[in-house]
This record gives structure tokens, C-alpha cells and sequence, in this order.
């Protein structure tokens, strides 16, 4: 597609009009990039301008675009059998198969999936089913949840409560009381290694403390919080936090909207630990964002008190395109092509290169600080000036311009959050692509950075 400006001047009306879009405010989409076509990491918009797709669109195009695969596999489905509902009894093929899949590759505690359309919904049900876990063992006073700060769970009333980003609250209030966030405790001393954002392990203890584990069903974490600004655990954080969470007999939440399928270089990211969460949650990459599909994912003691709950409680929580066929079998595909392109190894590796590069270019830059990086999601920070600790006055965006000179000089898009600069291309981009996106972010945080220094606070 190459339209001319006439017909580019149509849309952007129609755009502005009509289309709501996430996150919405209205002057960012004064001159929107309108996106056409897709190929590998590539993406081209309507005027024929391509960009590198450096965040995977949102961390979910881990396959990469233009896979003809995925679009045969969802045009046979559709064929087959477009819909079919999955309640009281009813079943079909490829959801069947998915489950059995998820489950194989999940976790070794995993035992049953719950299928949703997308990461909220996830979250959403796998609190739903905490509180129910602990009604079903006469424990209904356990219903709070503990969630991090700069963590993003997702945009439902309930997640926009897990979020620990205060800027998604904003004019929703009030809130659901019984989730809460961990805080730095006061007085705080131990020599826990912190994690790239400075918390330890202490922190969901002391919340759990705070609040009375009685009343705590679970912890819900992201193993590396992506769009709250990427921060990576420290090596001992996970195997701490589910020592904590069994010691209060808490369930552990793991979220791995993000980090599930192979971004971090694990297919799920507590592995590299050797941590097991009570239930996972799931969406992006199992499609790859080729169509909507996410799940909750719950171990087998949740499963057992599910599949022999007395004859008068039912599990009452549904979507009517939970287990749709056709994501399911695009899911199917999709995680086939991960396995036969060996695209989990290929994102430790890509990664490896990607911090390397980081590192190289931009690792003594005096406006770069915390470096961060676990396989293929990383991130750096913007600041005043890096040898004192200094940030930069929030009012300078300097995040927004180094991402915008990024895309209009470099070609390369991504996302930033504040001063925060995240990347996650997708699993199959090449050693020639890193190092273009590694050159075109040292060049937009060089141009935009020289002289901003006076402006720190
Ligand atoms: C870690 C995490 N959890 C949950 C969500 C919400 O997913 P969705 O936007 O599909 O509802 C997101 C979305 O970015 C996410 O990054």
C-alpha cells in the first residue's frame, strides 16, 4: 500500500474523529504513523516508509510479521469450525490440543488452562480464581492482593488496581480497596541484592505483615516489569519471594504476559531461577498478536480443588470466546514455529547482543544510567547526569524525544515510559538488525541528549 496524500488526509480525519485509541489524548494523534503492512521485524506504513519494529509492536509479534503460516492455520480453522461455545460440556479440537500443549511447556507444577482474550482478562481471572482457591479451602477471609510498585497488569477495573504505575489511576478512583502495593519498608536494613528498580524481597514480606497474611490470597509479580520501564529481578529475588509466599501460605502470581514464550531466553522466566509460581498468566506471544488470545494457568493443587468442588459451588467465571478455535489454532501453529525455529535460544542469544551493544555504545554515556537486560527486553535510563545520579525535570521529555528522533532520523520504533527507554524486537530478528537498532538509539540519544545536562533537577 503507497497511498498519496489525499487519501493519507482521509484517514487521519476519520482517525480523529472516530477511533478511540489506548491511552488516549487526542494531540498525539494529530499526525499518526498509520501502519499498512508487516515483514519479519519490519513494518511499513501507508505512505510506504518502513521502520524497524523494535518492541515486537507490544511485546506480543515474537514470531515476527507477514507469517503466512499463522494466516493459513486461522483461514482453515474458520473453515473447519469458525465457533463453537466451550460451556457445560461442550468442547473443540484446538483448544483441546492448545491446553495440552501450554501446559507441557509450562511450568512442571501447571496443571490446568483457562483461556481468556488478552493479558487483563488473565490477570483478571487468575485473581478471581485465588479468592476462590481459598473460599473452596474455608480461608474466605484471604482476598487481598499484593502487587508491586512500576508494575502493569493490565486496563479492567481490577488490574488497573494491580498497576503500580499511579498515572493509570488517574480519574478512576476509587479503586478496588483490597489490592494493595508493596512500599519500601521503613528502616529497612539487609543485604539482599536489589533488583534494577531498588526493591528486594523485604518489601512484599513486610506487605504481607502489613496487611495480615490472613487476610493476603496473593502476591501477583511480573518477572521483569516490562512497561512499567523494563527492571530485571536480582538472582535471588524470585527463589526469596516464593519462599516468603509459602512461608504465609500466600499464592504467587506470576504474569508473564510479557516474559512468557521465550522473551527472556527461558519459555517461561522463572525457570531460570528454578521457581514455580502457583498460577501464571499468559496473552501476546502464544499468537504472537496475530489474533486475541491470553490464559491463566493454575498448578495442581488449584486444579484438584476445581475439577472436585462440592455439588453446590461451580467455577462461575466465562468469556464467551474462551478457547476460541481459531486462536487456538493459530496459537498451536505459532508455538510450533518457536520450536522448530529454535526462536527461545535464538532470543538469549539476540539479547546477549543486544546488552552487548547497549553496553558498548552507551554504557559510559554521561546521560545513560542502568543498563538493563534478560534475553530479548531491555532497557536504560535518561538522565541528567549519570556520574552524580541526577534525573532530568520530567517537563524536558526527554524520553519522548529520544523516541521520536529514534523513529523519524533512525527508523526505529519503540516505546519509552518517562526517561525510561524499553526494546523487545521480535525472537526472529537478525545480528545485522540489533546492532541497526543499537546504532540508531547511541544517535538519537546523542542528538537529543547534548546540552539538555543544565536542565537536571
Ligand atoms: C505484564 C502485562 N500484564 C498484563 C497486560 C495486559 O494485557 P492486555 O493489554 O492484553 O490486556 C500487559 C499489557 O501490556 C502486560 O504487559
Amino acid at each position: 500500500m503507497n497511498l498519496d496524500e489525499l487519501a493519507v488526509a482521509a484517514l487521519v480525519r476519520d482517525d480523529r474523529a472516530h477511533l478511540l485509541h489506548p491511552q488516549y489524548y487526542a494531540p498525539e494523534h494529530e499526525a499518526p504513523v498509520i501502519f499498512a503492512s508487516g515483514e519479519g521485524v519490519w513494518l511499513t506504513d501507508v505512505r510506504g516508509h518502513r521502520y524497524i519494529d523494535a518492541l515486537s509492536s507490544l511485546w506480543n509479534v515474537a514470531v515476527g510479521h507477514g507469517r503466512g503460516e499463522l494466516a493459513e492455520a486461522a483461514a482453515a480453522q474458520m473453515r473447519m469450525l469458525a465457533f463453537a461455545n466451550g460451556y457445560n460440556g461442550f468442547s473443540n479440537v484446538p483448544a483441546i490440543e492448545l491446553a495440552a500443549k501450554v501446559a507441557a511447556l509450562a511450568y512442571g507444577n501447571m496443571a490446568g488452562v483457562f483461556f481468556t482474550n488478552s493479558g487483563s482478562e488473565s490477570n483478571e481471572g487468575a485473581y478471581k480464581v485465588a479468592r476462590f482457591y481459598w473460599n473452596l479451602q474455608g480461608r474466605p477471609q484471604k482476598v487481598k492482593l499484593i502487587a508491586r510498585e512500576r508494575s502493569y497488569h493490565g486496563g479492567t477495573l481490577a488490574t488497573t488496581a494491580m498497576t503500580g504505575l499511579p498515572v493509570f489511576w488517574q480519574h478512576f478512583g476509587p479503586l478496588l480497596s483490597e489490592i494493595v502495593h508493596t512500599r519500601r519498608p521503613e528502616n529497612l536494613e539487609c543485604a539482599c541484592a536489589p533488583n534494577a528498580d531498588g526493591e528486594c524481597a523485604h518489601w512484599i514480606e513486610a506487605a504481607i505483615e502489613r496487611e495480615g497474611a490472613e487476610s493476603v490470597a496473593a502476591v501477583i509479580c511480573e518477572p521483569v516489569k516490562g512497561a512499567g520501564g523494563v527492571w530485571t529481578p536480582s538472582d535471588t529475588y524470585f527463589s526469596q519471594v516464593r519462599e516468603i509466599c509459602d512461608r504465609y501460605e500466600v499464592l504467587l502470581i506470576a504474569d508473564e504476559v510479557i516474559t512468557g514464550f521465550g522473551r527472556t531466553g527461558r519459555w517461561f522466566a522463572l525457570e531460570r531461577w528454578s521457581v514455580q509460581p502457583d498460577i501464571l498468566t499468559i496473552a501476546k506471544a502464544i499468537t504472537s498478536g496475530y489474533v486475541p488470545m491470553g490464559a491463566f494457568i493454575v498448578s495442581t493443587p488449584i486444579m484438584d480443588v476445581l475439577q472436585q468442588l462440592p455439588p453446590d459451588a461451580r467455577f462461575m467465571h466465562a468469556y464467551t470466546n474462551s478457547a476460541h478455535p481459531t486462536a487456538a489454532a493459530v496459537g498451536l501453529r505459532n508455538l510450533r514455529i518457536l520450536e522448530e525455529e529454535r526462536l527461545v535460544e535464538r532470543a538469549q542469544a539476540m539479547g546477549d547482543r543486544l546488552g552487548a551493544g547497549l553496553r558498548a555504545a552507551l554504557g559510559g554515556h554521561p546521560h545513560v544510567a542502568n543498563i538493563r537486560q534478560l534475553g530479548l527486553i531491555a532497557g536504560l535510563s535518561l538522565v541528567a547526569d549519570a556520574e552524580r545520579g541526577t534525573t532530568y525535570d520530567p517537563a524536558q521529555f526527554v524520553g519522548r524525544e529520544v523516541a521520536r528522533h529514534l523513529r523519524e532520523k533512525g527508523g526505529v520504533i519503540t516505546r519509552f515510559v518517562g526517561d525510561q527507554i524499553v526494546l523487545a524486537p521480535p525472537l526472529v530478528v537478525s545480528e545485522a538488525e540489533v546492532d541497526t537498532i543499537v546504532g540508531a538509539l547511541a544517535a538519537a540519544v546523542g542528538a537529543v541528549t547534548s546540552g539538555t545536562g543544565a536542565h537536571a533537577h
